[in-house]
């Protein structure tokens, strides 16, 4: 089988690539290693800054999410039992879309299909092959029977753990990495969020945040140590514990009932360089990983996808390769700008194991700094909703 660009992960950045490209004309094959359900089956976040939207237009995507989704124009930020807003509209003129990435993926999937696009599900072993050559091949074996893909380029969207970022030799790829001592303890529930915006509280007893999926499905997180296993969470000791870690008149106010889903996230930031080897390209988690506290994972994908799904028009149809040579570069200027927000964004609150009374007081600082400054709301409001690509 041969296509012009085969797309490693059928997750939302080897989807909306995929989709983009089918609409340019340009032909890719998606090669994902589970089924369509296990992929749906995943419960992420879905913050979406306004250059995602734009691409989900752009790909003729978007039509149910903004019939569905929820405008915020900015968050709440808790000090223990002090509440003050970052308010995105008045700041940037801009706010962020809600849309749980479940459905976006969903969308993404129903688009595909409704293109004809190729997805070859239960796709194992595959590797890639002449990344450096001229005539790239990707290898993989599905219902038991060993495939060959020959293509022009390949897209690594397979997300942390997939192999694309290990194809490129370790002499010359360099990885950074920050691990957090603490994960998220998640919590789904078909309840009312407790607020009509997030609310990201910090608090002596850790970090919580108040998130949504829509007017009727609440999404809750606690700071919890890394020990922690979510059997250990009874769904009366979360919501206990959430109460303790919001201010007071928001507890008062949450409803709480059974959990749909409950899990445990550790907290990384990493970026691995360069984001390109020969006719390879990485896009999303399979380059890049940021905590969660800035809800900027797949909205940094969405600036990778940009960047490449334009570079392969321009070499496609000028035969000009100057946005390929130029993809990592681009896209790893905006990545670390996301990596530092997410990192800036969990150290103000989240409480580390191994801080002192100066290191609170310095948070506290900060803290106090963002409440009363408009400048450093305005900072933190152009990160959240997204800076330029
Ligand atoms: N072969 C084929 N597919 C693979 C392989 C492999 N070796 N390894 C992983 N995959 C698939 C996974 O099953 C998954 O569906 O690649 C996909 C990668 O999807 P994500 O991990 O979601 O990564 P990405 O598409 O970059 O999405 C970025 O979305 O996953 C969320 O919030 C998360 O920030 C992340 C964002
Ligand atoms: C979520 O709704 O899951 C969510 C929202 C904002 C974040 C992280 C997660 O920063």
């Amino acid at each position: 089988m041969r296509t012009q660009v085969a797309i490693i992960g059928g997750g939302p950045s080897g989807l909306l690539l995929s989709q983009l490209l089918h609409r340019s004309g340009i032909d890719t094959v998606v090669l994902e290693r589970k089924t369509r359900a296990h992929v749906l089956g995943r419960i992420r976040a879905g913050i979406l800054e306004v250059g995602f939207v734009d691409l989900m237009q752009e790909a003729g995507v978007a039509d149910r999410m903004m019939r569905e989704c929820l405008v915020h124009q900015g968050v709440i930020i808790a000090d223990g039992d002090e509440t003050f807003n970052i308010d995105f509209q008045d700041l940037t003129g801009t706010s962020v879309v809600v849309y749980g990435q479940t459905e976006l993926t969903r969308d993404l999937y129903d688009a595909r299909e409704a293109m004809d696009g190729k997805i070859i599900f239960n796709a194992e072993n595959v590797e890639i092959h002449g990344a450096e050559s001229d005539a790239p091949y990707v290898t993989y074996r599905v219902d038991g029977a060993e495939q060959r893909l020959k293509c022009d380029y390949v897209a690594g969207c397979d997300g942390f753990h997939g192999v694309s970022r290990q194809t490129i030799p370790g002499d010359v790829r360099r990885d950074f990495e920050r691990l957090y001592p603490f994960g998220w303890l998640g919590v789904l529930s078909d309840t009312p969020p407790v607020h009509d915006e997030l609310i990201y509280s910090s608090s002596k007893r850790g970090f919580s945040l108040c998130s949504m999926r829509s007017k009727n499905r609440s999404r809750y997180y606690l700071q919890v140590p890394l020990s922690d296993r979510p059997e250990d969470w009874s769904d009366a000791a979360f919501w206990q514990e959430l109460k303790r870690r919001i201010p007071g008149a928001v507890a008062e106010t949450l409803i709480t009932g059974p959990s749909i889903e409950k899990s445990i996230a550790p907290l990384r930031s990493f970026v691995s360089e360069p984001m390109r080897w020969g006719r390879l390209f990485l896009c999303g988690d399979a380059a890049h990983i940021v905590p969660p506290t800035g809800a900027k994972g797949l909205n940094t994908a969405a600036s990778d996808i940009h960047y490449l799904f334009n570079a392969l028009v321009q070499v496609f149809e000028e035969r000009d390769s100057e946005g390929i040579d130029r993809y990592s570069e681009r896209a790893l200027a905006r990545v670390w700008k996301a990596e530092r927000f997410s990192w800036w964004l969990t150290n103000l609150l989240h409480r580390f194991p191994e801080q002192d009374g100066f290191d609170q007081r310095m948070q506290r600082a900060e803290l106090a700094f963002l409440r009363e400054n408009r400048h450093a709301q305005t900072v933190m409001a152009q990160n959240y909703v997204g800076l330029p690509y």
